[in-house]
């Protein structure tokens, strides 16, 4: 016989502490165990429960209850969804027998529960929770394609109502820290200690011995109503309206079906309700997307968390002392990424009144998290006092890891490295944060080239979660691994390229951008370019993100490329429209971006960013091309650089590829990542490449397909 996962106690005042404790597992996480376990349990409180005077359910775990084994879900076919449905039902029956054994139940909840986690706490009369500030609760299958399936949805639309139980916790999947879920209402109660925790569980059940769900009470309704109840009915209308804004227009399956779940299940009796959410959730699981995305936010995410492009060998390295070179817009929040994570700082530029700027940002960070009550004087205080600003390269003595971030120039980064390289460390870790110039060419300018490499942070740093890694020729695997560890330090998620002219993500992202401005520059009305990268599923439109990116800058990318060629004796880079569209944005219009004020939008002080009218003047808007394509030509032009990143040995891993193309250049999370794109298309890679040369003969030759692409579509293969 396996051995439980739920410990049974029954005290002298003959209520039942149930223990959640798998002996097998350092946190508690559903599996078939848990599901057996529970099924036991439940039929032994059914037998007992006369003699029962109610029950706790905690956990003795530091968390509560961690959620569903992703390892499981993910390999659910429509052939064997039934089965797995079936194991949910059971779980699901069991939750419901549990809130109608007709005694009260209460979940002490001593950490954090989500998903499956939660949902236990949800089938219990009362919860209370313990001022754990770690804790997290919250339903955040939809981040993975899913919705809560053993009755959270049912559960929270009947306490909360529809339309608090959709906002609030399961279209975006929020995770909640204590006072936010006792604010939104999934918890009741929070107390200050484990001994008070269980003494407010007893006192519950004592005042409440027959106790049922409020949904089990005659004359029950929902707060807020159904959409038979003629108030509701009225706002009913906007819900898809809603729906769409909140999805910016994109196709996700998860948001859809868990709305037309809590609609459709608040019209029926909860057994009836159970039934309805099942259904939308085997829809989702037995899906493409839902795989996409546990593997993506996931599997892949863990791999790299966990090392897996990190060379062995290396013992451990933490960051004591990091030099800052430029105080700008990326050095600025560097700064306050590292001394938020405990390390010391240098924050140099060429005057002190520079550095403090920089350092100023972070004192404008630290205010405005102690304004929302996330942040105290104090923490600020000890933040603030390890950032040291100076313009004195002397102030380096003792740095252990270097990053510049003074303007893009190779003249300029060799010389801040030259003043600083016999002051750091002799070992110290020299990185820059170039977003595009090559790493092997930076490198010359520094005596100890094998401690030279790429980190390519992401704006704004302290939001955006990706660090690109980026080796040079001579870069020494320890160097590498110390640069992973400092970026796992700062609890940032770090891939690993090697070295060329934009690295990975900037070459990907490139043409994405260039496939939004040709289509302007085919005919195509700005308004329909924008749309479709927001149907595709990302998050801006290609041109407002060359507005930020700014196309005097862009021109000047492409030209560095050229001039590379040149000197190097390799064919030219090839003719792109996109390049004709913004030459004369840039010399005939004098609209060269965001930062101007004016560019494909113009930018009125206060205002909200509006398209230039004149567009439809200069490139004209009559063409039309039909959405799918457009949204085709972007994701596809963006998958086949990333082949071709991995056919030039830029990539060699395919977690990488699909983590920095969804976390550093916004690829839409439902494909996966950019790869995983390639590897699911309808048809697997044959398809792909029949459609790639589909859009070629139709758009350009851009489109024809790279050469390892084709050769893995005529193996059967896919990228692994
Ligand atoms: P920025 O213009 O905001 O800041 C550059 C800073 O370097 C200025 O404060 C300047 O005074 C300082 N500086 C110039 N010469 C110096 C010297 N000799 N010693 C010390 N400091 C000096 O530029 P930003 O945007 O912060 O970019 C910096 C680097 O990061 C560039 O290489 C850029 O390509 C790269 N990058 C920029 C991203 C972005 O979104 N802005 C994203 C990723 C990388």
């Amino acid at each position: 016989m396996t051995e439980s996962t739920i410990r049974w106690e029954k005290g002298a005042d003959n209520i039942v502490t149930l223990t959640l404790d798998d002996p097998q597992q350092s946190a508690n996480t559903m599996n078939d165990r848990y599901t057996k376990s529970m099924h036991d349990t439940v039929e032994r409180l059914e037998k007992e429960k006369a003699d029962i005077a109610g029950v706790i359910i905690t956990s003795a775990k530091k968390t509560f209850f961690a959620g569903g084994d992703l390892r499981d879900l993910i390999k659910v076919k429509p052939e064997n969804a039934q089965e797995m449905a079936d194991g949910g039902k059971l779980l699901k029956g069991d939750l419901r027998k549990l809130e109608t054994l007709g005694i009260p139940v209460v979940c002490a909840l001593n950490g954090t529960a989500l998903g499956g986690g939660l949902e236990i706490a949800l089938s219990c009369h009362r919860r209370v929770a313990l001022n754990n500030p770690k804790a997290q609760f919250g339903l955040p299958e939809v981040s993975l394609g899913l919705l809560p399936g053993a009755g959270g949805i049912v559960r929270t639309v009947r306490m909360l109502g529809i339309q608090n139980a959709l906002m609030n916790v399961l279209m975006q999947g929020q995770r909640m820290k204590v006072d936010k879920a006792l604010k939104v209402g999934i918890i009741d109660e929070v107390v200050d200690s484990e001994e008070e925790m269980i003494a407010k569980a007893k006192e519950f059940i004592l005042a409440n011995p027959k106790c049922q769900q409020p949904w089990d009470e005659k004359g029950y309704k929902i707060p807020g109503g159904t959409p038979s109840t003629p108030k509701f009915a009225a706002n009913l209308p906007a819900f898809p309206a809603n729906l769409r804004k909140q999805l910016k227009g994109a196709n996700y399956p998860a948001p859809k079906n868990i709305m037309a779940a809590a609609v459709e299940s608040a019209q029926v009796d909860v057994d009836n309700a159970f039934k309805i959410e099942e259904r939308y959730f085997i829809d989702l699981v037995t899906g493409q997307v839902a795989k996409n995305m546990i593997n993506a936010f996931f599997f892949n995410l863990q791999a790299i968390n966990g090392g897996a492009s990190r060379p062995k060998d290396v013992p451990k390295f933490t960051a004591k002392k990091v030099g800052v070179l430029g105080a700008g817009m990326m050095g600025a929040g560097i700064a306050y990424v590292t001394a938020m994570t405990g390390s010391e700082v240098v924050l140099k530029d060429i005057s002190v009144e520079n550095a403090e700027k920089g350092k100023d940002y972070s004192r404008k960070l630290l205010d405005k998290a102690i304004s929302r009550g996330k942040m105290t004087e104090e923490k600020k205080e000890q933040v603030l006092s390890l950032i040291t600003a100076t313009a004195d390269a002397k102030d380096l003595e003792g740095v252990d890891f270097v990053i510049e971030a003074v303007f893009e120039s190779t003249e300029l980064k060799h010389k801040v490295f030259q003043e600083i390289e016999d002051v750091v460390l002799p070992d110290a870790v020299l990185g820059s944060n170039t977003s595009s110039l090559p790493i092997t060419g930076l490198a010359k300018g520094v005596k100890k080239q094998d401690n030279f490499i790429g980190i390519h942070f992401f704006s704004p740093v302290d939001k955006m979660p990706l660090v690109e890694i980026i080796c040079g020729k001579d870069t020494s695997p320890e160097v590498l691994a110390k640069t992973y560890d400092y970026c796992l330090q700062i609890r940032k998620t770090p891939i690993v390229v090697n070295d060329a002219r934009g690295f990975f993500t900037t070459r990907v992202i490139g043409t994405f951008a260039n496939e939004g401005i040709a289509m302007l520059g085919e005919g195509v009305s700005a308004a329909s370019v924008e749309q479709a990268a927001q149907q595709a599923g990302y998050p801006v439109g290609t041109l407002k993100l060359i507005d930020e990116i700014n196309m005097g800058t862009a021109l000047k990318i492409s030209k560095a490329a050229e001039d590379d060629a040149k000197r190097d004796g390799t064919p030219p880079p090839p003719h792109h429209p996109a390049g004709d569209v913004m030459k004369k944005m840039v010399e005939e219009l004098d609209r060269p971006g965001k930062l101007q004020g004016k560019g494909f939008y113009d930018y009125p002080e206060g205002g909200k960013a509006k398209l230039w009218p004149g567009l439809k003047d200069a490139f004209g808007d009559s063409t039309e091309i039909p959405m799918e394509d457009m949204k085709e030509r972007m994701l596809f032009i963006e998958a086949m650089e990333a082949v071709k990143c991995f056919e030039e040995g830029v990539i060699e891993s395919v977690a990488d590829a699909n983590i920095g193309s969804i976390f550093g250049i916004g690829f839409p999370g439902w494909t996966g990542g950019v790869i995983q794109y390639i590897n699911q298309y309808e048809g697997g890679l044959k398809g792909f490449v029949t459609r790639a040369q589909e859009l070629a003969a139709k758009y350009g030759d851009r489109f024809n397909p790279p050469a390892l692409l084709v050769e893995k579509a005529e193996k059967g293969e896919i990228f692994e």
